[in-house]
């Protein structure tokens, strides 16, 4: 481990890796400049690792999309920054376990589910804003952008209220190894995390198979069996829970910063706040929450002008394919109004779709839970705009440590 990052800050600094640079301090705080030097050499990137990196929004489009590319090699290599032990689910699984795992979380996410969860989603909000506004100085990620997201997926899933904020913790410390792991009492932590998830979830699995109600955990009990074996059944649980807790909240704090340092857009937003849900597209364009996920060849394939081969990564950095200017006009622009009806967006001659961010991902792998995460960051924002107009930040913003997952940490504001 301690010799891998060695030579991760070996390369970045002394052999200018451009993969290693953005891994390092230089690619967290700011990733865009590096993303440009990397579209500078060309559609696709060599590694110095032996896999490939590529921020061509064509690209990155296709890899993730085609079905000669996998989260795990056909003999079974793993993501090469994949934890030990840690079973992601069918986020990291190929068809068919991973068709079959993800039909069974699927109906969750349906537009009827989140019809259902407007009403639980406002009123955290409402909740959530007046305690803000009586006490003037908050932190918008604590107080406002990060709870939201947990209460909602806990309660999703199922999870008793007595029980929350213990599921909480461990869940916010399995999701800080989403980055791997930075030392040995990281991975300590990592891994009792999930064996104390294990257990927590075992005994929800227990109660709803003798009380079931109507929630996530319940049906996934009831299918266990043929659909799902019963080892499976945490693993994707947790999955949930964590990519619940972990992205929304950067959602919600990326948008909140790019408002803040965009004047004009913020008052756009104040006046016209039905604008929230085009100004949660072009924050998850502008900058995203999750900025990399990678692919492995299942054989010898051209791709992006270069020869990919049998089990090599390519490393699709959404972040830069999300700039792109081949698809995206004035693409470092934030335009909030980008995405509201009737916009004109770019248009790419390889036939892509006009403007399509890769936020989410795309392919068998495109986020299942990006119906909530809209629908949880468009009220926020419009709450924010409607009921906290007078918003302003007091301090300086400290950023998460994590490179694949992009946000604040701190933002010390006040109304
Ligand atoms: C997959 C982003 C919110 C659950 C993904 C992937 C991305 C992503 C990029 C695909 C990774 C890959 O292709 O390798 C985001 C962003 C979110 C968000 C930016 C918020 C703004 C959520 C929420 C949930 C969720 C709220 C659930 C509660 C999942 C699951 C997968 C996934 C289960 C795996 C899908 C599969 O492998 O088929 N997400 N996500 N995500 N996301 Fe999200």
């Amino acid at each position: 481990l301690y010799g891998e990052r060695a030579s991760t800050w070996w390369d970045g600094r002394v052999r200018g890796d451009l993969r290693a640079r953005l891994r390092l301090g230089e690619g967290r705080a700011d990733p865009y400049p590096l993303y440009e030097q990397l579209r500078a050499r060309g559609p696709m990137v060599a590694t110095r690792q032996g896999s490939w990196q590529t921020v061509d929004h064509h690209v990155c489009r296709e890899v993730l999309r085609s079905r000669t590319f996998g989260v795990v090699g056909v003999e079974g290599t793993p993501h090469p920054d994949d934890l030990p032990d840690v079973d992601l689910s069918f986020l990291g699984k190929n068809p068919p376990d991973h068709t079959r795992l993800r039909r069974l979380a699927a109906p969750a996410f349906s537009p009827r589910m989140m019809g259902r969860y407007t009403g639980l989603v406002d009123r955290t909000l409402d909740r959530l804003v007046e305690n803000v506004c009586a006490r003037g100085t908050f932190d918008l990620v604590d107080d406002l952008a990060a709870p939201l997201p947990i209460i909602v997926i806990t309660e999703m899933l199922g999870v008793p209220l007595e029980d929350q904020r213990t599921f909480q913790q461990h869940g916010v410390a399995l999701g800080s190894a989403l980055d791997g792991l930075h030392s040995l009492r990281h991975a300590r932590e990592v891994m009792a995390a999930v064996a104390m998830l294990e257990t927590m979830f075992e005994g929800l699995f227990a109660l709803r198979e003798r009380e079931p109600a109507d929630d996530l955990v319940s049906t996934l009990v009831a299918a266990r069996g043929d659909r799902i074996r019963p080892e499976e059944l945490a693993p994707l649980c947790s999955l949930l829970l964590v990519a619940g807790f972990e992205t929304t909240v950067n959602l919600i704090g990326n948008a909140a910063l790019a408002l803040l340092a965009h004047p004009d857009q913020w008052d756009l937003l104040r006046a016209d706040p039905d604008l929230a849900g085009a100004c949660v597209e072009e924050t998850l364009r502008w900058d995203p929450p999750v900025h990399e996920t990678g692919r492995i060849a299942f054989q010898d394939q051209q791709i992006g002008g270069v020869t990919v081969r049998k089990d090599q990564w390519v490393f699709t950095l959404i972040g830069g394919a999300n700039r792109d200017p081949d698809v995206f006009p004035d693409p470092a622009r934030y335009d909030i109004t980008r995405y509201a009806e009737g916009a004109q967006s770019g248009v790419r001659s390889a036939g892509t779709p006009a403007g399509e961010h890769l936020a989410f991902s795309g392919g068998i792998h495109y986020c299942i839970g990006a119906p909530l995460a809209r629908m949880e960051a468009t009220r926020a924002l419009r709450t924010i705009a409607e009921r906290l107009p007078t918003l302003h930040r007091v301090g300086p913003v400290t950023r998460r440590r994590s490179v694949t997952i992009r946000g604040p940490r701190h933002v010390p504001v006040a109304v």
